[in-house]
């Protein structure tokens, strides 16, 4: 699809950047931990940049075969910038050998769905009369021809929808989830996959739930499943979720899980907007925010501060924007995995199912790709996403460079750049000038001795030498502490960073920094990051042609 203007050079390179990831290799594997860290074979930080694939429902086979071939699809994740799947199973499909067996064509013919049987004729003929652990395999194995890392999620024990309280597979003991079945589906899938690299991970059981949820029996069977699976491939990484569908860890505040291994656990939280009792619509954001990442604090991300590596496997939104509950948790949480520079995996791949909860050809709103997998339902977020798809930090960076600050704005995904000592303005991360956010609250541009300086209400802010003034002093306030703010040397208005409709950073009125629950502040929101990764602006002013308006208006991919 062409864009409406043409791009500039500058642009069309930025556009480029993510073929370029999809030419990546797949890193030294098999991977491990290095305390809060994953790394590769070579002790490089290696970032989960996932995206969920589901292949857990009625028919047991990746959602969309019908619809695009399987190594189409694999490429458009790569595509995408994403270096890895977290791809669903339901235990049957490893321990029920008729399901397993099952041709493909039958298991959606079973289901009286003949136009997906003519949709996988059309799309991958190969896989129509494969056993139904056949497809699941060249799934895999596809995703492997183009770099990208498998993690296997174990999310029911029957084909179905995932998660209700009620639905027999919520825990241990329910009447679907019986522990011996499970550990011998854990142990057969570990062992088909014990010889295929891209396999990095498992994850034993997706959102634990439900009435009979209990912690010590949590403790006795997720260390009888993480041996299980060690000891038929010791190369994965095992990896627990927490109780109430995965939405909390705290119990293991004091306790860790006792292993006879080591270097190869990994937890996994959960964290959608929906989830979050109804903070997002009623509550200034600012306090929404605040509150909502106090408690994913207390509910597992101390795990990182612990020093253990913590997978934030499923997050997602209505791609349709039209959710303002999910908009507002959507900047938060992009805000938290920056600074955290968190591993992630987003729900979902799939723009629709074959069936789901009965409705044929359902619609998956928060899917990254559209209805029919054609195109992606919402471009602008690919690029929203895109630098927190590579590591800030961690062990290993290429040509890895002194930790600096970026100045990162959740709302673009972009970062601040100083492109002249006149301007600043929002770019790739990438691209963007080591700073310094000092013990003093200056933001200096590292070895330049040049610092941000507010210059009037509603006027671009600008880089200068005189970092006493007050109108270099920026401190980050209100509930969420991402607006950064100064007061104006020469009468004392308090002024906050903003982002204008161009790109360009300007010094504005701060904007609902309190009690308002209408309106909205993310164009001033800013979070003061950690990094080390590479850039070219490392110590210098850039001297870079703007990149235009952000996002462009009609990317395709
Ligand atoms: C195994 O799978 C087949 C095909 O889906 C199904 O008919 C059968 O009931 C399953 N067996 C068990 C024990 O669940
Ligand atoms: C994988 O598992 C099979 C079956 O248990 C075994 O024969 C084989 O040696 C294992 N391969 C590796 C690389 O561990
Ligand atoms: C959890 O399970 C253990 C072992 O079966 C049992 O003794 C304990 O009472 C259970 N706790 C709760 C709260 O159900
Ligand atoms: C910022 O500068 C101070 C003082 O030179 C230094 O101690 C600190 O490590 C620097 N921090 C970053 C993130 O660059
Ligand atoms: C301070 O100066 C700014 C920019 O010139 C102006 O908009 C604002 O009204 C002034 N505030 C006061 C209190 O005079």
């Amino acid at each position: 699809m062409a864009a409406s203007s043409p791009p500039t050079p500058l642009l069309l390179t930025l556009l480029l950047l993510p073929a370029l990831a999809a030419a990546a290799s797949l890193p030294a594997l098999p991977l491990s931990t290095a305390s809060r860290w994953l790394v590769g074979a070579d002790g490089r930080r290696v970032k989960l940049a996932c995206a969920n694939w589901a292949s857990h429902l009625e028919p047991a086979a990746a959602e969309g075969l019908s619809r695009r071939g399987v190594e189409g699809i694999a490429g458009r994740v790569a595509a995408m910038g994403f270096n890895c799947v977290r791809l669903t199973w339901p235990t049957y499909l490893a321990t029920n050998a008729t399901l397993a067996s099952l041709p493909f064509r039958w298991s959606l013919e079973r289901l009286g769905m003949r136009e997906s049987v003519a949709g996988v004729r059309v799309n991958n003929p190969a896989l129509l009369d494969l056993p139904l652990i056949d497809v699941f395999r060249e799934v895999v194995s596809a995703l492997g021809s183009k770099s990208i890392m498998v993690i296997l999620d174990n999310q029911m024990t029957t084909p179905g929808w995932c998660c209700s309280r009620t639905d027999g597979n919520g825990f241990f003991g329910d009447k679907y989830f019986d522990p011996d079945e499970w550990l011998k589906g854990l142990n057969a899938m570990a062992t088909i996959f014990n010889d295929t690299k891209n396999v990095v991970g498992m994850s034993l059981r997706n959102e634990l739930r439900g009435p009979n949820q209990n912690i010590s029996l949590w403790y006795r069977y997720m260390q009888l499943g993480a041996e299980a699976v060690h000891a038929a491939n010791p190369n994965v990484l095992v990896i627990l979720s927490g109780l109430d569908f995965d939405n909390t860890l705290s119990f293991l505040h004091s306790k860790k899980p006792e292993l006879r291994f080591t270097g190869k656990l990994v937890f996994e939280q959960h964290w959608y907007g929906f989830s979050d009792g109804g903070h997002w619509e009623i509550l200034n954001q600012n306090d929404a925010c605040r509150m909502v990442v106090d408690s994913i604090w207390a509910k597992g991300l101390f795990l990182l501060q612990q020093g253990w590596p913590l997978f934030f496997s499923e997050f997602g939104f209505d791609m349709s924007g039209t959710h303002i509950g999910d908009n507002r948790y959507l900047t938060c949480f992009l805000s938290v995995a920056a600074e955290m520079d968190l591993d992630w995996a987003i729900w979902a791949l799939q723009g629709s199912y074959y069936i789901r909860e009965g409705i044929l050809a359902y619609d998956e709103s928060y899917g990254l790709l559209s209805w029919d997998w054609c195109t992606a339902r919402n471009p602008s977020f690919i690029k929203r996403i895109n630098s927190l798809q590579s590591p800030f930090q961690g062990p290993g960076l290429p040509n890895s460079r002194e930790p600096y600050n970026l100045i990162f704005h959740p709302q673009t995904g972009l970062c601040v750049l100083a492109t002249s000592s006149k301007s600043l303005e929002l770019g790739p991360c990438d691209r963007s000038n080591a700073w310094n956010y000092t013990s003093a609250y200056e933001l200096v541009v590292k070895s330049t001795g040049q610092c941000l300086q507010a210059k009037s209400v509603g006027e671009n802010a600008k880089l200068g030498t005189d970092c006493s003034k007050p109108s270099s002093k920026w401190q980050l306030i209100s509930n969420s502490r991402m607006h950064v703010s100064a007061e104006l040397t020469k009468n004392g208005t308090r002024v906050c960073l903003d982002a204008g409709p161009d790109g360009a950073i300007i010094t504005n009125q701060c904007k609902c920094l309190i009690i308002d629950p209408a309106c909205n502040p993310e164009s001033q929101w800013f979070k003061v990051i950690l990094s080390s990764r590479d850039t070219p602006g490392g110590s210098s002013i850039l001297q870079l042609p703007s990149v235009g308006p952000w996002p462009p208006t009609s990317l395709s991919y």
